[in-house]
């Protein structure tokens, strides 16, 4: 990964802090994206680089606008962007009855429109230099149900659905798309999340990440297409 410029959309998360060392560790170029510009600096300053090899970039990804800016800085700084990673998300968990608008509109609004956003914007970049790799992760909720998952299913079952669209409309220009089905991978993702689940029965962080690690350092001629990794027992209640 040695100067490759890495998007980590999600960095002071549980997956994409686990994937931001690993990057930092192997010589990745790194633009770290999350909303807390506090913890995006104390990630930075943890993983040790120096100070060019690494740049923070407050965004909230629900919004477009600010999508565009953050792919510009990165231009500004780095010059180019190798590959993104969506590992920015959340879960909302409740039978479908007490499911709310606003519930539906959150889910929507991280799950499938901020990781398009960020996939669209980085996209037209990569497609103008013929080559790039983007990263989703989806979880298995992408591809399987779950009771009291609704709302958090369908906004998954819509990045598996654009992405697999862009990956055919982009692989003639030499830009990859990479989609994650992990089952239950114990991150912070579980602290908000009202369902009794055993979190010591879960992936680890430095599962997933590794994982990401994988697909980003295949031969170029491979495209590893979807990566489905599983915790040995499904039974969380
Ligand atoms: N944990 C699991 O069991 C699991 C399994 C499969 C798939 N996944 C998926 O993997 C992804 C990462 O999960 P995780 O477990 O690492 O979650 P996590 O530990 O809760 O981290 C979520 C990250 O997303 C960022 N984020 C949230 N909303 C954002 C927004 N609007 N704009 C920009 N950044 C935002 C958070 O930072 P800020 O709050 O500062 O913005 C944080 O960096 C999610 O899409 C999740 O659905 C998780």
């Amino acid at each position: 990964m040695q100067d490759r410029v890495v998007v980590v959309v999600g960095a002071t998360g549980g997956i994409g802090s686990a994937l931001s060392h690993k990057l930092a560790a192997q010589g990745a170029r790194l633009v770290l994206v999350a909303r807390d510009s506090n913890k995006l600096s104390h990630l930075a300053n943890q993983l040790n680089v120096t100070a060019g090899q690494v740049l923070t970039v407050p965004t909230d990804i629900t919004d477009r606008q600010q999508v565009t800016t953050l792919m510009n800085k990165a231009i500004a700084q780095f010059g180019q962007i190798d590959a993104l990673v969506n590992a920015a998300g959340a879960g909302v968990m409740k039978p479908y009855g007490n499911l709310e608008p606003a519930d539906l509109e959150a889910m929507l609004d991280v799950n499938f429109k901020g990781s398009f956003y960020t996939s669209q914007a980085a996209a037209e970049l990569m497609q103008e230099r013929k080559s790039g790799h983007i990263c989703n992760v989806v979880g298995i909720l992408g591809q399987h149900s779950m009771p009291m998952a609704a709302a958090y299913c369908a906004s998954k079952f819509a990045v598996v659905g654009f992405s697999k669209c862009m990956a055919e409309e982009l692989k003639r220009f030499g830009v990859k798309f990479t989609l994650f089905y992990f089952g239950g991978v114990n991150s912070p993702f579980w602290d908000n999340v009202q369902l009794k689940v055993d979190r010591k029965k879960m992936l680890s962080t430095e599962t997933a990440a590794d994982a990401i690690l994988y697909a980003l350092s295949a031969e170029p001629q491979a495209v590893p297409m979807e990566i489905n990794i599983q915790p040995e027992s499904h039974l969380f209640f």
